[in-house]
């Protein structure tokens, strides 16, 4: 893999891996391990779904949970990427993080099965709760209703300043192609595995 086979655009290039890991039978292929830090700098990572992409990527989630919290005292992140098949490849982002726009928090929230929606709306996520029983009962009060969305759930878009692209090559002698954004667009260089 050199620089020239990837797309100016690294977002463009991460569709482009992404499509082609879905192709290829990967069940979930926008599964997105999220690393943020509190403003302790005390490191927390977890998987998020990658719901979005335009400047940034866009993921949704409890703006009141851990990654909130933590998103809220220092707004930055890193996700990483990884797939097997068709190649065996890892995609790094990192970038200042700002939330969606209400409007957009709204769209994506209304695409949702509703049982999805009742469930975000009984579960303050990441509170300790005491025991399963007590969710179950939260959601059960709310009935069949379609609840609004709640202020405290919505997205967030990563817009990044790196973006990695990593491909497995034979005995370890990996290809890696890194974009830095700069004054006026992505510089590109080449990474020793
Ligand atoms: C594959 C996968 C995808 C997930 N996607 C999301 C997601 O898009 N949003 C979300 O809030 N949690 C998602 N979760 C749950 C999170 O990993 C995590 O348990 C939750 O967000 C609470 O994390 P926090 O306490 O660090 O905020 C997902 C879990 C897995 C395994």
């Amino acid at each position: 893999m050199d620089a020239s086979d990837l797309d100016r655009d690294p977002l463009r290039q991460l569709d482009e891996w992404l499509e082609a890991a879905r192709a290829a039978g990967d069940p979930m292929p926008e599964a997105m391990c999220l690393a943020t830090a509190s403003r302790d700098h005390e490191p927390s990572a977890r998987f998020v779904l990658l719901r979005g992409r335009d400047e940034g990527v866009v993921f949704f989630t409890d703006y009141e949970s851990g990654k909130g919290r933590d998103l809220g005292e220092n707004p930055k992140a890193a996700a990483v990427l990884h797939w097997y098949v068709p190649v065996h490849r890892q995609v790094r982002i990192s970038g200042a993080v700002v939330k969606t726009t209400a409007e957009e928090s709204d769209r994506y929230w209304a695409s949702r099965p509703a049982g999805s929606r009742r469930s975000a709306v009984a579960s303050h996520q990441s509170s300790v709760v005491a025991t399963r029983e007590e969710l179950e009962a939260a959601v059960a009060a709310l009935g069949g209703s379609e609840p609004p969305r709640p202020e405290r759930w919505g997205g967030y878009r990563i817009v990044p300043a790196v973006v990695e692209f990593w491909e497995e090559q034979q005995f370890r002698l990996h290809d890696r192609i890194r974009f830095v954004r700069d004054d006026d667009g992505w510089r590109v260089e080449r990474l020793a595995p």
